[in-house]
């Protein structure tokens, strides 16, 4: 795609569809719509004006119209996306409008589009100083590329519906320097890049997208990027003792994977890393596919499991934007990847596995096979260095019981990094809720034969039970644990963004590193 920031006047843009965004300034309660477009220019609002003053466009959220041959400008249409009421107007509206604008442009066979940067005079000054202008104009690039892709990938009958031409007409004022604007077009190039990549790699098939594919698709990513990578399966565990991953793995006749790889920034001349840097480890779940093994799932539904891997393409991503953005912080990142499948070599409830920090586990269902291969990947991060921990995981239909599909599951040991990530997570616009981690749950996963279970026992509070499993391997070591079960996959084609893999948790991850930036 050929993705375009231009500063000047939009309506001498020439263009098949030129989108300007619009929201209800109407105050009180009761009140009818009051439609302003976030647009400066007097020829594109003349070109609205008939059918604003109609009152057919409320400015609803997420409402469009479409204006053929617009008066006075050079655009052959117009469509004007509503953001909804000015007052609670977000960045959120901003990326979600972006991509109602695209996904508009979609059914006509529309392939190039370019997008008004939404512009003040309609917003309260006030309103307007908690809408960075880096971040809107980063918000319209992620949302607009997010719209972009469709996931009918495999079909032969296939039609190429994917955007050509992306622009974003703007014009600077004292609040929207063209810095910003430029910094912020180019970090949503990246960052959507990264979590479009994610999405790719969660959308393929199990059969296709193996653990060993799944390893070379991470040290392609990384060869490109500049990126340390290394790719070890059966041997490596078996060196380092890594029970638990086995454990997981041994059923299958796909080997496991095991993906380390390594952003270092770069020091300035002379300067070298000081000693209490922290170190960033990114842990995710790389189930290829999850059957459940020997405790096999239903047939209903099983089909989803090939996104069981959602949290590996979470961390392949989030370093693939890091590569790009470099903060300037060492980042190690540990996929699992292993395939979870029944079968005379695998592993069965009763059996009693080591893990690599040397805790003894005993299995009470093979379907909680992610929090096993989460145990060896966390302590092998901290044997690497990492002093500070995130994973991302499909972990539990508990957390899609407790969250639904709005909100991913958030946890952690630690107050101070817990917040960090809220803040990062207030940035990206992902929707994290926080749940307990605390010792009150600790004992339903006591085991009689071993250290500790693998499940609680029960179902109550099975995503608790499943964080404070995690809890037990990465000790003191402050660290976030991101149960993505409900919101890695959307079932629905939403307004803004198709159906398909979502790409969850990249952008919050991406900014929660950058955080810890010297
Ligand atoms: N991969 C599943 C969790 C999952 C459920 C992901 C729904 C996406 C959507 C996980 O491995 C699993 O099967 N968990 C079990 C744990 C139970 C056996 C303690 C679950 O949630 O039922
Ligand atoms: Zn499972
Ligand atoms: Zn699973």
């Amino acid at each position: 795609m050929d993705t375009k920031l231009l500063f000047q006047d939009a309506a001498g843009f020439a263009t098949p569809m030129l989108a300007v965004f619009a929201v209800d300034i109407a105050t009180e309660i009761d009140a009818d719509p009051l439609p302003a477009l976030l647009s400066t220019s007097d020829a594109v609002t003349n070109a609205a004006a008939k059918v604003i003053a109609s009152g057919e466009f409320k400015a609803a959220f997420g409402e469009t119209l479409l204006l053929h041959a617009p008066n006075g400008l050079k655009a052959e249409r117009l469509l004007l996306v509503g953001l909804g009421k000015a007052g609670s107007l977000s960045v959120n509206e901003v990326r979600r409008g972006a991509g109602v604008a695209v996904r508009a442009a979609k059914p006509r066979g529309l392939t190039q589009i370019a997008i008004i940067f939404p512009e003040d005079h309609a917003l309260s000054d006030e309103h307007l100083d908690e809408l960075p202008c880096l971040l809107m104009s980063r918000a319209v690039v992620e949302g607009a590329l997010l719209a972009d892709p469709d996931y009918d990938t495999y079909k032969t009958t296939r039609k190429e519906t994917a955007l050509q031409t992306l622009s974003i007409v703007a014009k600077e004022n004292e609040k929207s320097t063209r810095a910003e604007i430029q910094d912020g077009f180019n970090e949503g190039l990246i960052i959507a890049g990264a979590q479009n990549f994610t999405r790719s790699l969660v959308n393929e098939p199990g059969n296709v997208l193996t653990p060993t594919v799944l390893g070379q698709r991470a040290a392609e990513m990384c060869a490109e990027m500049g990126l340390k990578c290394e790719v070890f399966s059966t041997e490596k565990l078996h060196e380092l003792k890594m029970g638990a991953f086995w454990a997981v793995a041994q059923g299958s006749a796909e080997p496991p994977a095991l993906i380390v790889m390594t952003y270092e920034p770069k020091l300035e001349k002379g300067k070298s890393p000081a000693k209490d840097a922290p170190v960033i480890g990114l842990v995710g779940k790389g189930i290829t596919f999850d059957t459940g093994g020997i405790s096999i799932k239903p047939a209903d539904g099983m089909e989803k499991m090939k996104y069981d891997m959602a949290g590996a393409g979470a961390m392949i991503g989030a370093m693939r934007a890091i590569a790009q953005l470099k903060p300037k912080v060492k980042v190690i990142s540990v996929v699992c990847s292993a395939e979870n499948m029944p079968g005379g070599k695998a592993f069965k409830p009763g059996d009693v596995v080591t893990a690599m920090s040397g805790k003894t586990i005993e299995i009470i269902n093979t379907d909680a096979e992610g929090r096993l291969v989460l145990a060896d990947g966390l302590h092998y991060a901290k044997t690497l260095g990492c002093t500070h921990l995130i994973d991302a995981a499909t972990l539990t239909g508990a957390c899609v019981v407790a969250l639904g599909m709005v909100n991913a599951g958030l946890f952690s040991n630690d107050d101070k990094t817990c917040e960090k990530f809220l803040d990062a997570m207030n940035i990206s616009g992902e929707k994290f809720w926080r749940l307990p981690c605390t010792d009150d749950y600790r004992e339903l996963i006591n085991s009689q034969i071993a250290d500790i279970r693998n499940t609680g026992g029960t179902r109550w509070g099975g995503a608790i039970t499943a964080a404070l499993f995690l809890r037990e391997f990465v000790g003191d070591t402050p660290w976030v644990h991101l149960d993505i079960a409900g919101c890695a996959w959307n079932d629905e084609t939403k307004p803004a963004i198709a159906k398909g893999p979502t790409g969850i948790g990249v952008r919050s991850i991406l900014e929660w590193v950058r955080s810890y930036s010297a």
